[in-house]
């Protein structure tokens, strides 16, 4: 009897437990969420979620306006690194104060964007990759153009005892033309969905299935012990935050190959910076690093 009463017990404490989490998340989810149309109706009945993420280092407050469709003005402050989300039918015109003046800009309905500061330290509003709270946005999909993967993976000297990561993979160029080009082994880091399934199919198309494979995950939490080569295209303040990683686990005379921006703090491990031209006038940057202490 003694026993069943303790069972009981317990049972009612880990309900109560779970219950406590429960509400804990929600509150939590309901925070960062904010309904913007006052009711569906016939001409705006999908709301779908904009997410706004602050990566500009320090908090920050945006107000959004008052449109047909759209509550306002309603100003809120964004912690740094919290993302809100805004449930709207229609565009959202939001002002912001950009380091230097007052600014607006109009964000659509189902992207993801984030605050982040230009290269000359104003704050504006960026597409990101996705609108996720448990996992960093390293950069939205821009592929690397063939050319100049090609060039990337020549100049890392890509062989076939490699292991090639491609953090933030996209559909996965990098990887698959290291192995079709030189028998390497590749493993692909994305956390597009859609972008992972391109990837997969690529890899099939060009034969190389067996030689690459594509994880589900933030490419901050990978764990990249077994590569040998490291491609990266992605944002510098991304890099900045990858360092770390590449601290713990790269070995001694890895290669980090990044298209276009320099790895802060890493001048001293700088093997070459090349420029290519590219369409429309704009340079391609290919700089490759290699991880001190090998042979
Ligand atoms: C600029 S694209 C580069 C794609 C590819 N590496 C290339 O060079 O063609 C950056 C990619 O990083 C992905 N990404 C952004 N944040 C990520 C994260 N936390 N973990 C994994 N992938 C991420 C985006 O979805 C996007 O595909």
């Amino acid at each position: 009897m003694r026993r069943v009463v303790q069972a009981a017990i317990a049972v009612v404490f880990a309900v109560l437990a779970f219950l406590a989490l429960f509400h804990g998340r929600a509150a939590k989810d309901a925070e960062n969420r904010l309904d913007l149309a006052p009711r569906p109706s016939a001409a705006t009945p999908f709301r779908e979620e904009t997410t706004l993420r602050n990566v500009t280092g320090a908090p920050l407050a945006y107000t959004v306006l008052a449109s047909p469709g759209v509550k306002g003005p309603v100003t809120r402050t964004l912690a740094v690194g919290a993302v809100d989300r805004l449930a709207s039918a229609v565009p959202v015109e939001i002002a912001f104060d950009s380091g230097k003046r007052e600014a607006r800009c109009t964000v659509h309905p189902g992207k993801p964007y984030s605050f982040r500061r230009d290269e000359r330290g104003a704050i504006r509003v960026y597409p990101g990759s996705h609108g996720r709270s448990d996992a960093a946005d390293l950069a939205p999909f821009v592929p690397t153009p063939p050319e100049i993967v090609a060039r990337m993976l020549e100049l890392a000297g890509v062989g076939r005892n490699d292991v090639v990561y491609d953090l933030g993979c996209g559909d996965g160029r990098v990887v698959i033309a290291a192995a079709k080009t030189y028998g390497a082994r590749g493993v692909g880091v994305e956390l597009d969905p859609d972008l992972l399934a391109r990837c997969r199919a690529g890899a099939e198309r060009e034969g190389v299935s067996k030689l690459v494979r594509f994880l589900d995950m933030d490419a901050t939490k990978a764990r990249l012990t077994e590569a040998t080569v490291v491609a990266v295209y992605l944002l510098p303040e991304s890099l900045e935050s990858l360092v770390p990683v590449f601290e713990r686990d790269l070995r001694p005379g890895a290669r980090v190959v990044s298209h276009d921006y320099r790895v802060p703090g890493w001048d001293g491990r700088l093997v070459s910076s090349e420029a290519l031209p590219g369409e429309g006038g704009r340079d391609h940057r290919i700089l490759l690093y290699r991880m001190p202490g090998a042979k």
